[in-house]
């Protein structure tokens, strides 16, 4: 008897003990039952855009497409930029110099969807055809440009980045008037095939 009583109160120690457990790992929710995930792949490129201003139709890589009705396509609009929808293909290099060998292309648009902040909506690909890389990674969401970094979505990519998914980290690296600027783009797959 003495022995069962025992066994019983060994058992309700180990299911309140299992319990507990179970509900501790239940209230981390996103984080996957308290594993974290780690990139399986990673990347650092920047890319410079030079803005056409009326003057520098040979050097400029983009272009303000659309304007709102105040503003016009060589200036930006003022406003926190509001209402301006810029079209681009930007030279990327492994390094922050211009003048670097360009491994691919950064081509897509951003428009500034806010008046009070700078803040810009951005969808692009990374295009590669080199001997490194093959393929395109493409880049969605918004970009709060004042912030020292940024996220944006990896939804997807072709060739060497089949299947791709994660998230990309922003950070302006450099920043001239309203004609050049520098992103460094740290790539981090969480899926790769
Ligand atoms: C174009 O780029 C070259 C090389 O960086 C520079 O010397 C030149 O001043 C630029 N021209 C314009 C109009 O921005
Ligand atoms: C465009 O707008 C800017 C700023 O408002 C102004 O300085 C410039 O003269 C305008 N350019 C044209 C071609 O209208
Ligand atoms: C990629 O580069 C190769 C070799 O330079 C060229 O033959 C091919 O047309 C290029 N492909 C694309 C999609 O640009
Ligand atoms: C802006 O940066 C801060 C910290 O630097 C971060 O907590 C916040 O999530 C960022 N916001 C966005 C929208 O990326």
């Amino acid at each position: 008897m003495e022995t069962m009583k025992r066994v019983g109160i060994a058992l309700s120690i180990i299911i309140f003990v299992l319990v507990l457990l179970l509900s501790s790992t239940a209230a981390q929710g996103g984080k996957i039952r308290g594993r974290r995930r780690l990139p399986c792949k990673q990347m650092v490129f920047y890319f410079h855009d030079i803005l056409y201003n009326g003057k520098n139709a040979k050097n400029a890589t983009s272009a303000i497409v659309g304007a709102p009705a105040w503003g016009n396509r060589t200036a930006m609009a003022g406003q926190s930029n509001f209402g301006d929808l810029i079209i681009f293909d930007d030279p990327i290099t492994m390094d922050n110099n211009l003048h670097s060998t360009p491994v691919g292309r950064a081509q897509g648009f951003y428009f500034y969807d806010r008046k009070d902040v700078y803040t810009a909506w951005m969808g692009f690909s990374f295009v590669f055809n080199s001997t490194q890389h093959k393929g395109s990674i493409n880049f969605a969401g918004a970009n709060p440009v004042l912030n020292k970094t940024r996220d944006i979505s990896v939804i997807g990519g072709t060739g060497d980045f089949f299947m791709a998914r994660g998230l990309a980290t922003l950070m302006t690296d450099a920043f001239e008037d309203d004609v050049y600027f520098r992103l460094r783009t740290h790539v981090k797959l969480y899926e790769c095939w």
